[in-house]
């Protein structure tokens, strides 16, 4: 018997209907490469035939770089002339095609794709983050803890392994809130995560990544990593020999701009586990997860952060206040107006 092999259709389904919203007749690429764990690719092709939606596999050779690394590898015009032609399109690459030619054809010539990102994903992962997962719960859940971080001007973070970090947001920037909400044209990922920009120069303390980061060290840290924060740039980066490699990492580009925070991440999938993997770390419940460098100029307008690439890192535990009303403590949902939809997740 396969693992979670009653669990994985089951988690498919939940897929194609309340994440993908399939409608019959509706084409779905489902694309994989040779690093995918096919049981998964299978399940949701199956489970997009059941909806009478018209599944197609397409499974490559994996590429030894993502996005445009990845280009070189692939059949860039037949793949983005494929998926131009699709009404949603589930990515399970494990080199991921986001950001890379074919997905940007398929973006310019396909403006009504739904495309999911779902790189890295096993069966292990879909069960725990997609099948276990009540979806409409957590999309009220998020959607009003957006409202709410939205509505606060002053943001604090602490987390028991030394965070003590302090920023003002702009509620006219976007607020990227990842439901799972795939049934509309657009760029969706995995649920569980509510994403935004600071306003850059207000962000003052200290932030301590305690999981994983990635990229460089792609693994959780072998110490926590001390960063200094001054009108949000990082001024000084301590801890073990994790530390050193990412201040030379950050260092590396030349580019003063790799040294600027760019946006703050809340973690709210109830599935997610520490894993290693950064797409479920920065979704373990209660975490924080910031990313440094790069940032599209659509996130903090007009011209986001141009920097030579991006980073993130991630926090346990965070303990949140909005404007001094607690949201979170150590990772625990605490908010008054929050607490019953919190509940029925965290113990789902
Ligand atoms: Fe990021």
């Amino acid at each position: 018997m396969r693992l979670y092999e009653y669990e994985v259709p089951r988690a498919a389904q939940i897929l194609a209907t309340d994440v993908l919203g399939l409608r019959p007749g509706e084409v779905v690429a489902v694309t994989a490469d040779t690093e995918s764990d096919m049981q998964v690719v299978e399940a949701v092709a199956a489970a997009a035939h059941a909806c009478g939606a018209k599944p197609l596999v397409i499974t490559m050779p994996s590429p030894t770089g993502v996005g445009k690394a990845a280009d070189a590898a692939l059949p860039v015009e037949a793949l983005g002339a494929v998926l131009s032609k699709v009404n949603a399109w589930v990515e399970f690459n494990n080199e991921w095609l986001l950001y890379s030619t074919p997905f940007e054809i398929a973006r310019a010539n396909n403006p009504r794709l739904r495309y999911l990102c779902l790189v890295g994903m096993n069966v292990d992962m879909m069960v725990r983050t997609v099948g276990r997962v009540d979806h409409h719960t957590l999309r009220e859940f998020m959607n009003r803890v957006t409202d709410l971080t939205k509505s606060a001007r002053v943001v604090h973070v602490t987390t028991p392994a030394g965070t003590d970090v302090r920023f003002e947001n702009d509620p006219t920037r976007l607020y990227s809130c990842d439901t799972g909400a795939a049934n509309v044209p657009g760029v969706h990922f995995l649920s569980g995560q509510i994403s935004w920009a600071p306003i850059h120069d207000t962000i003052e303390g200290i932030i301590v990544f305690d999981g994983t980061i990635s990229p460089p060290i792609n693994r959780l840290v072998d110490a926590p990593v001390h960063l200094g924060v001054r009108r949000g740039r990082v001024v000084e980066i301590t801890g073990g020999r994790d530390a050193i490699r990412y201040q030379a990492w950050l260092a590396s580009f030349d580019d003063p701009n790799m040294f600027r925070l760019a946006h703050i991440a809340y973690g709210f999938n109830p599935g997610a586990r520490l894993t290693g993997n950064v797409l479920e770390d920065e979704r373990v419940w209660g975490v924080t997860e910031w990313g440094l460098g790069y940032l599209q100029p659509i996130d903090a307008p007009p011209d986001g952060i141009q920097a030579k690439s991006h980073t993130d890192g991630i926090c346990l535990n965070s303990s949140v206040w909005l404007d001094g009303i607690e949201l979170l403590h150590e990772g625990r949902v605490v908010h008054p107006e929050l607490l019953e939809l919190a509940r029925k997740l965290e113990t789902a």
